[in-house]
């Protein structure tokens, strides 16, 4: 079928796919995933590759501009970069505002759509010109947000990062640079950020991107779009699953390590609980990012001298989903957030920041959907619905009632 002779049509039979389980919403050039055989790709690149050889900058670039850059694109990038990283005084006020106890990815969010009010110009943006320009303040400003919702959290005073680190460095320095003190560098922690935020940082049309994509697609601007991503991102079926399966794993700890408890809770169709961190609407045999991620953690402990009780919890969870029935029918695995608070703690980064470091993975996937779906003009995303409630009735006056 040509695709783009369907455009335009809006009669006839609709189909109804809560979920959109098997609706596309767009082409896409940017990342292939094949579910059954637990393929993801950048651009062309496998995920194994990306996150053994590339740092995030990198990876963030290929998603934005198609492919991997240059050296002298990559350093091009990285200076434009760094002269955009200032944010408007003003927006301390805003996060001065808060109360301490506000969750990280509702700041977040709420900043990131901020940011619009004191960038004008990033908002209609048509040229590619234009779009590069919006792009570069968003890569600069988004790490400093990040940091800063985690300093409010623990009372630090706000800081910019260097102009003689890398993305990645600075997103550290920025966050866990105590006053008065010069940050070292831990280059296991560096290492094993570079690779989480690779692993997140796109994943085809899951419902944040889908998010960005269709809020973008009103031609609301790009900070904007991305503060509604950021929301979708949140909540515990999607990005919050990472804050989620830190404290399940810790309840389970609390509850006496009974992880069949646990497992039988979760098979009960009258209890809510699910166990987090398991299942993926698209993997059916088991998730890439997951793989690497489960080694990672493994590594990082053992680099850093850290014995997490937490790790053998979700090590006999995972086995014992992989032995039992229920689990195996459904074909669920551990998914990307499962192994990764579990990195996440070893690096000192308190549980209600995961899904904003998650976030900060994400960014340049969401930027390059955003870019994709706005330089293929793609139309207003406009789902139609079959109609369920009341016919014709007349209207009574409010005493009649
Ligand atoms: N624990 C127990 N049972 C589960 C779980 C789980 N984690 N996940 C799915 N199931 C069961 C469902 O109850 C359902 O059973 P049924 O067929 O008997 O009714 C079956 O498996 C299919 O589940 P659905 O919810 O229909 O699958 P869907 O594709 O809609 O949902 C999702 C996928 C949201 C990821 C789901 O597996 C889940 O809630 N997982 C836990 C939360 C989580 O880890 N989310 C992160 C996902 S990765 C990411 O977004 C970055």
């Amino acid at each position: 079928i040509d695709i783009k002779s369907l455009r335009g049509a809006t009669n006839g039979v609709i189909t109804i796919d809560p979920g959109y389980k098997n609706t596309g919403s767009c082409e896409s050039a940017i990342t292939f995933l094949d579910g059954e055989k637990g393929i993801l790709r950048y651009r062309g690149y496998s995920i194994e590759e990306l996150a053994e050889k590339a740092d995030f900058l990198e990876v963030a670039y290929a998603l934005i501009f198609g492919d991997l850059p240059t050296k002298e694109q990559l350093d091009k990038f990285h200076a434009d970069i760094k002269t955009k990283s200032v944010v408007d005084d003003d927006i301390k006020k805003i996060l001065d505002a808060f109360p301490k106890t506000a969750h990280p990815m509702g700041i977040l969010s709420s900043l990131t759509s901020a940011l619009t009010a004191f960038n004008p110009s990033s908002v209609n943006v048509d040229s590619e010109e234009e779009m590069y320009n919006a792009i570069v303040k968003i890569m600069a400003k988004f790490p400093v947000l990040v940091a800063w919702t985690m300093r409010k959290q623990k009372g630090l005073p706000l800081n910019y990062g260097s102009k003689s680190l890398g993305y990645v460095e600075n997103i550290m320095k920025m966050m866990f640079e105590e006053p008065n003190e010069d940050y070292v560098m831990n280059p296991i922690i560096k290492d094993a950020l570079d690779k989480l935020l690779i692993l997140h940082a796109d994943h085809e049309q899951n419902c944040s991107t889908s998010t960005v994509r269709i809020v973008g697609s009103s031609h609301a601007g790009l900070f904007a779009s991305l503060s509604a991503g950021i929301s979708a991102l949140w909540g515990p079926l999607h990005g919050g699953a990472n804050q989620a399966v830190l404290e399940m794993l810790e309840a389970i700890k609390a509850d006496g390590g009974d992880t069949k408890k646990y497992m039988a809770k979760a098979k009960d169709k009258s209890d809510p609980f699910r166990l987090m961190g398991f299942g993926h609407r698209v993997y059916k045999n088991f998730d890439p990012r997951a793989k690497i991620i489960k080694k990672a953690a493994d590594e990082v402990l053992k680099d850093l001298g850290i014995e997490d009780p937490i790790l053998d919890i979700a090590r006999g969870l995972e086995q014992e989903a992989l032995n039992d029935p229920y689990f195996v029918d459904r074909k669920l695995y551990p998914n990307v957030d499962f192994y990764s608070g579990i990195i996440y703690r070893a690096m000192n980064i308190p549980v209600e920041m995961f899904t904003v470091m998650f976030a900060m993975g994400r960014l340049p996937g969401w930027i390059a959907q955003w870019k994709e779906m706005r330089l293929g003009k793609e139309p207003i995303g406009r789902p139609r619905q079959i109609y369920t409630g009341e016919n014709l009735r007349p209207f009574k006056t409010i005493d009649n009632r």
